[in-house]
C-alpha cells in the first residue's frame, strides 16, 4: 500500500526566537504524545533576518522548559522555496501574514498561509498571537498558552483528516 505523505507545517513570526520555535515544539510536542511523528514535518523561520543562526531567545527557553518542551531550534529566514517545501504556512501576527503573502510566489502558494489565532478555540480574546519581546514573564507565558491551544486544535483538525 502506498504511504500517505506527511503533512508539512512551517511556523513564522517575525524574528523566529520567541513564538515561532515556541509553537514548533508545542506542535513537536503534540505529536510525540499522539505516536504522530512520522506523519509531519514540521520547521519555523521568522519574516526578519536580525537572528540568523541564534537559538530562541533564553526567556522563551526558559518558560517552554518549565513545561517540558526543550527549544533547540535555529533561526532562519523564510524563504519563497518554502512556500513549494511546506503544505501550510502559519503566521503569528497580521504583519507576518501580510509579509508572508507579499512573498508568496502565486495565488495558489498565498493559499497555504493562515493566521495561528484561526486555530484558537471559539471564545478567545486573541486575535493574534502577541509578540513578548519586549514583555515581561506574562507575555512569554501567554504566547505559551494561546499556543497550546492552538496547536491542539490544529492537530485534531488535521487529523480528522480537514482541509485547511
Ligand atoms: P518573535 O519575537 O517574532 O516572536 O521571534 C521577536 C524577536 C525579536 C525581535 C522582535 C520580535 N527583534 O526585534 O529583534
Amino acid at each position: 500500500m502506498e504511504e500517505k505523505k506527511p503533512v508539512r507545517v512551517l511556523f513564522v513570526c517575525l524574528g523566529n526566537i520567541c513564538r515561532s520555535p515556541a509553537a514548533e515544539g508545542v506542535f513537536r510536542a503534540i505529536l510525540r504524545e499522539n505516536c504522530a511523528e512520522s506523519r509531519y514535518v514540521v520547521d519555523s523561520a521568522g519574516t526578519g533576518g536580525y537572528h540568523i543562526g541564534q537559538l530562541p531567545d533564553k526567556r522563551m527557553r526558559i518558560h517552554a522548559r518549565s513545561r517540558g518542551l526543550e527549544l533547540t531550534h535555529r533561526c532562519r529566514q523564510v524563504s519563497v522555496d518554502d512556500f513549494a517545501d511546506f503544505d501550510l504556512i502559519i503566521g503569528m501576527d497580521a504583519s507576518n501574514l501580510a509579509n508572508l503573502r507579499r512573498l508568496a510566489p502565486s495565488v495558489e502558494a498565498a493559499r497555504k498561509v493562515c493566521g495561528m489565532a484561526s486555530f484558537f478555540s471559539g471564545g478567545s480574546c486573541y486575535d493574534h498571537v502577541p509578540d513578548p519581546y519586549y514583555e515581561g514573564a506574562e507575555g512569554f507565558e501567554l504566547v505559551l498558552d494561546l499556543l497550546q491551544d492552538g496547536c491542539q486544535n490544529l492537530f485534531n483538525r488535521l487529523e480528522s483528516g480537514e482541509r485547511i
